[in-house]
């Protein structure tokens, strides 16, 4: 059983809002997954490792694909290996329970202490997945047939899943979920989070990357914008080149860290051209970290 008592406050390399705080732990409360959704780079994927963190308490991690199958995440019964080793090996191929491998659900089922377990990017599987796990992750239990045995969890796990909405979930599965959706940080959210990734960043440099970003960010019709780990890795990148502060007034050096899709970098310049009539001067290095001037 989970401990009630038990909250969640953050933990030092992961800004959480109190509003985020709260969706975990009524989650914890009332012993339901807890679903994330949001734009990529939001921090989905690291609300698990700082839940565990905060904690005390080991993550397991199940990355979801598009072939993922929900039975994989209790047991796989290795059946290839014990025919291999009836023919070759010296096993008692008689004793399965040597071939019943547990998947990341069984794991966390099984574990000594309480962990969290992340299932990550639900939605990059077929639509029968969440369907598929709706009862084991009511009960805490499933039945391995082929060894007559029942996996029951010994505590709970805390369970987060992260999905990007490529899909929708099924009814079913989102009833028995608490939802939460991780709205892109504001400009004040956002500097905490550069924090994180930069203490020792000049405040000038921040503030200016972060008008530049929140600009580009704006401007219509861009199909991919930037996210925070985009902007986490463009700061680095002005901090490695040794870009001042007022150079970014000017330009935009490593575009490309920001900006991935050729369509986008047409759009910026339409719209950037659209505004400053008078400088149509644009500048692309050879390099993939393209730069725009205006
Ligand atoms: N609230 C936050 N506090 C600290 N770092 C954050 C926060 N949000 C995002 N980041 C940073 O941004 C990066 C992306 O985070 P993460 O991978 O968790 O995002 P995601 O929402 O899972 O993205 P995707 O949808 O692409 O999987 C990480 O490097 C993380 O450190
Ligand atoms: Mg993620």
């Amino acid at each position: 059983m989970a401990k009630t008592s038990m909250r969640y406050k953050g933990s030092n390399d992961y800004i959480a809002s109190d509003e985020l705080m709260n969706s975990v732990n009524i989650a914890m409360a009332l012993q339901k997954p807890l679903l994330i959704k949001g734009e990529p780079g939001t921090g989905k994927t690291m609300l698990a490792q700082s839940i565990a963190d905060s904690l005390g308490m080991d993550l397991l991690i199940w990355n979801i694909k598009s072939t993922t199958k929900a039975q994989e995440g209790l047991y796989v019964y290795d059946t290839v290996q014990r025919l291999y080793d009836s023919q070759f090996g010296d096993h008692d191929v008689a004793n399965i329970n040597q071939y019943i491998k547990l998947g990341k659900l069984g794991e966390a089922f099984t574990a000594e202490k309480q962990v969290v377990l992340l299932i990550d990017e639900i939605d990059k599987a077929d639509l029968e997945f969440p369907n598929d796990l709706l009862w084991e992750l009511d009960q805490m239990t499933f039945y391995i047939p082929e060894t007559k045995e029942t996996v029951t969890a010994k505590q709970r796990p805390i369970v987060i899943i992260t999905s990007n909405a490529e899909k929708e979930l099924p009814d079913a599965f989102l009833r028995r979920c608490i939802f939460h959706y991780i709205a892109f940080p504001d400009a004040d959210a956002m500097e905490k989070i550069l924090r994180v990734h930069h203490p020792n960043l000049e405040k000038k440099l921040m503030e200016q990357a972060m008008e530049t970003f929140y600009t580009l960010r704006n401007v219509p019709h861009i199909q991919k914008k930037p996210s925070t780990s985009e902007l986490i890795d463009w700061l680095q990148a002005l901090v490695v080149g040794g870009i001042s502060p007022n150079r970014i007034k000017q330009e935009i050096p490593f575009l490309g860290v920001l900006l991935k899709k050729n369509e986008d970098l047409d759009t910026l310049l339409n719209s950037l051209h659209g505004k400053t009539q008078a400088k149509p001067q644009t500048v692309y290095t050879s390099t993939s970290l393209n730069r725009y001037r205006y």
